[in-house]
């Protein structure tokens, strides 16, 4: 979604700068046009040339550079910019915006553009915590910007704190969400459930299962990124926190249930990716089980789980996954129907590049009337993509039937 994307990165004098960095290189890979714009401070602590090399493309620092191409390049900025980012932002260039102040390149180029501008602040724990400065970022807030909260942990002060600047994945997950706002799904909610549950025995051991979250997380990345509010119900996973998702984290089968009948009210469709247990212990021994009593041998009794996606009723869309080891399609089919489902995703977890704990997968989508697509071998954010394609058209209200009249 960033390719030939114009992406204008504003790059203030912070000791952050040298992730900025990373930034314009990883915003170039995913295909983007990265435009950077450097205050003076900021050449301080890195060369434009790191950004040039990055980039391939001029780096914007001197406003009054009389041999550039087009001589008023901040209009010329502001105007092909699809996305503005601040990364880092100091407290100095917030103020400055806040203000109205246009004093460099990249306060003009803000001034002047009609684009959404995100800000990632970066600063010592006092200067962001300072209420002139939060009154600046309310400021901001109130005319759209967007604001990528900064991270608690080491400051270059030696201190510990509140002011890192956020990680680089959280910003680009930003970038996409803002620039996706306008997508086919803008405007409907949807809840995505992901990972594995986890069913205590004792305090110290669970029945599990192999599900990684890669891919409920790659359907709800995919939903925000068309502009979907999105909800995601995830299991115990190592995978870090998708920016603009609300995420609520559950261990168990029932906690996951309760969470969606809480998340689906409004929404216009359920996703369940999870790999949801289908047994518990009966019982919970709220002390650790030793080896010595259990006599060599044990039994344990399990009762049956709720099936979320069969209980959960509501006008919203169901989509199913279904994890197969053999029948795929029949399995599939016959889950669709008992469960009610919109659509059902089926593949087969046995092979080693698709299923568990990969990050590909190759699925079939069954839709209404069995309608069958089997797609090949591709990353499960291609999937993603692919289901959402779906996903969208279902969702699209249906045009009034002609001559129909309120
Ligand atoms: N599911 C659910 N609640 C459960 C178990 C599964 O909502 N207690 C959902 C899964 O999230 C998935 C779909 O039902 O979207 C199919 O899950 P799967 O594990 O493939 O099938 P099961 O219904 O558990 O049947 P079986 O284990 O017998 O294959």
């Amino acid at each position: 979604m960033l390719t030939n994307k114009t992406i204008v990165l504003g790059v203030t004098g912070s000791v952050a700068c040298y992730k900025a960095a990373d930034l314009a290189c990883k915003l170039t890979q995913a295909g983007a046009k990265v435009d950077v714009v450097m205050t003076d401070s900021a050449a301080k602590f890195i060369n434009p040339l790191t950004f040039r090399s990055l980039t391939g493309r001029t780096v914007f620092t001197d406003m009054w550079d009389t041999l550039s191409a087009s001589g008023v390049d901040h209009i010329a900025l502001a105007e092909a910019a699809d996305v503005v980012v601040i990364a880092p932002a100091t407290a100095n260039v917030i103020a400055e915006l806040a203000a109205g102040i246009a004093g460099d390149s990249l306060t003009c180029t803000v001034l002047a553009t009609l684009a959404p501008v995100i800000i990632a602040p970066a600063m010592h724990t006092g200067m962001w915590r300072n209420s002139i400065t939060q009154e600046n970022v309310a400021k901001l807030k109130n005319r759209n910007f967007t604001f990528i909260e900064p991270g608690y942990g080491y400051l270059a002060s030696g201190c510990i704190g509140e002011g890192r600047l956020a990680d680089i994945y959280t910003i680009m997950g930003t970038v996409r969400q803002v620039l996706g706002r306008t997508g086919n799904l803008a405007g409907k909610k949807i809840v995505v459930t992901a990972g594995g549950t986890r069913e205590p025995i004792d305090p110290v051991r669970f029945l599990g299962n192999r599900s990684s979250g890669k891919m409920g997380h790659a359907v709800a990345e995919a939903a925000r990124d068309r502009g979907a509010k999105v909800v995601l119900i995830t299991g115990p996973t190592v995978l870090p926190d998708l920016a603009g998702v609300d995420i609520v984290r559950v261990q168990t089968a029932v906690q996951m249930k309760q969470a969606v009948a809480k998340a689906v009210a409004g929404s216009d469709a359920l996703i369940m990716a999870a790999a949801v247990a289908d047994f518990q212990p009966q019982t919970t021994s709220a002390q650790k089980i030793k080896k010595a009593a259990a006599g060599g041998k044990m039994t344990l009794p399990l009762v049956a789980t709720p099936d979320i996606l069969t209980e959960t009723k509501g006008r919203f869309l169901k989509v199913g996954f279904a994890a197969e080891t053999e029948d795929i399609l029949e399995n599939a089919k016959e889950k669709m129907r008992n469960k009610q489902l919109d659509l059902i995703v089926a593949n087969d977890v046995t092979a080693p590049d698709s299923g568990f704990e990969v990050d590909t997968n190759r699925v079939s989508i069954i839709g209404p009337d069995s309608r069958t697509e089997d797609l090949p071998l591709m990353t499960k954010k291609e999937v993603a993509d692919r289901l959402m394609d779906r996903i969208a058209v279902m969702l699209k209200p249906k045009p009034a039937p002609k001559g129909h009249t309120h």
